[in-house]
């Protein structure tokens, strides 16, 4: 059974539906992505995974039990682990610090009654060189990098020691080394067994290290699969792209727009830099994005 079940969640914002009956699940020991367009809902699919959105309709499963009426502070004690988009960490203190302090909320109470105190310095480094940040332990977290304030997101997520971790956009602020160091960090953490779901807007870092995709666009799953899969299926491509490669499509707004042509231009998505892209180029005739 998946650790996660997202079951025909819909989210309704007044007349926008920001997801439409999705359907996905995820499993231990895999790193999962979850990609789309921008306004495709994967924020809101977080936000009802980890609590935060109550869905219109369906339900979220997760290591066993239905948590979709179950408040965000008991769906993370019971093993959910989130970062956010927006960088969270106390701008005052020190990077040791912060992560200090998420260890010790995590043993809270029960960590008190059981005699375990407070963490030691030596368990919050072994976290923060976990991520590779153990040089910035002294630093402000108001003074870091972003790639390293995201880095940091991640160690205090670990402090928790989540069965899955919800990671939105962890790469961006990274630099194409740290970004391969995150990659094979990972791959490590879902070797232990965690759940990893990921939205990502970096192509190369989804196609290389998820086991599996899911895309959403206009708010439902149009493809779930395998990275080669997901590269191959027409419907992604024309999420991406605005139409599939091997259709025959005369330019948008040209002339000689021809019957069948996909009209619906979609000027709101990701840049997808010729770097970062592995879906099919964009012929230069093209010109649908
Ligand atoms: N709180 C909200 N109120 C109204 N509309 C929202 C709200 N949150 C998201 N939306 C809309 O829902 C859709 C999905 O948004 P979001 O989940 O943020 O997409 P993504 O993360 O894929 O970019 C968008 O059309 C967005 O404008
Ligand atoms: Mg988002």
């Amino acid at each position: 059974m998946p650790l996660l079940e997202v079951d025909n969640v819909v989210v309704q914002f007044g007349g926008v539906t920001a997801v439409n009956e999705a359907c996905f699940a995820v499993e231990a020991g895999r790193v999962t992505g979850l990609i789309g367009p921008n306004g495709a809902g994967k924020t809101t699919c977080f936000n009802v995974i980890s609590g935060l959105q109550r869905p219109t309709r369906g339900a979220v499963h997760f290591d066993g039990r239905k948590v979709t009426s179950v408040p965000v502070h008991r769906r993370s004690k019971r093993g959910m682990g989130r970062t956010f988009q927006r960088l969270e960490a106390f701008g005052s203190l020190s990077v040791r610090d912060n992560v200090r302090v998420a260890t010790d909320i995590h043993r809270g109470v029960l960590g008190a009654v059981r005699g375990l105190g407070t963490s030691s310095r030596g368990e919050v480094d072994a976290l923060l060189g976990r991520v590779g940040i153990a040089e910035y332990a002294d630093e402000r977290a108001d003074s870091i990098p972003t790639g390293t304030a995201r880095l940091l997101e991640l160690a205090r997520c670990l402090a928790g020691d989540p069965k899955l971790l919800l990671l939105d956009e962890p790469s961006s602020g990274l630099d194409e080394t740290e970004t391969d160091g995150f990659g094979d960090l990972l791959r490590d953490l879902a070797a232990e067994g965690r759940a990893i779901l990921m939205v990502e807007h970096d192509m190369d870092l989804v196609m290389g290290v998820c086991d599996e995709i899911h895309v959403l666009d206009f708010g439902s799953v149009i493809a779930s699969g395998r990275p080669a899969e997901i590269r191959r299926d027409p419907a992604v491509q024309k999420a991406y792209l605005g139409y599939a490669p091997d259709e025959d499509v005369e330019p948008v707004g040209g002339a000689s727009s021809a019957p069948g042509a996909v009209d619906e231009t979609r000027t709101d998505l990701p840049a997808v830099s010729d770097e970062t892209t592995v879906l099919p180029a964009v012929p230069a005739t093209g010109g649908a994005r």
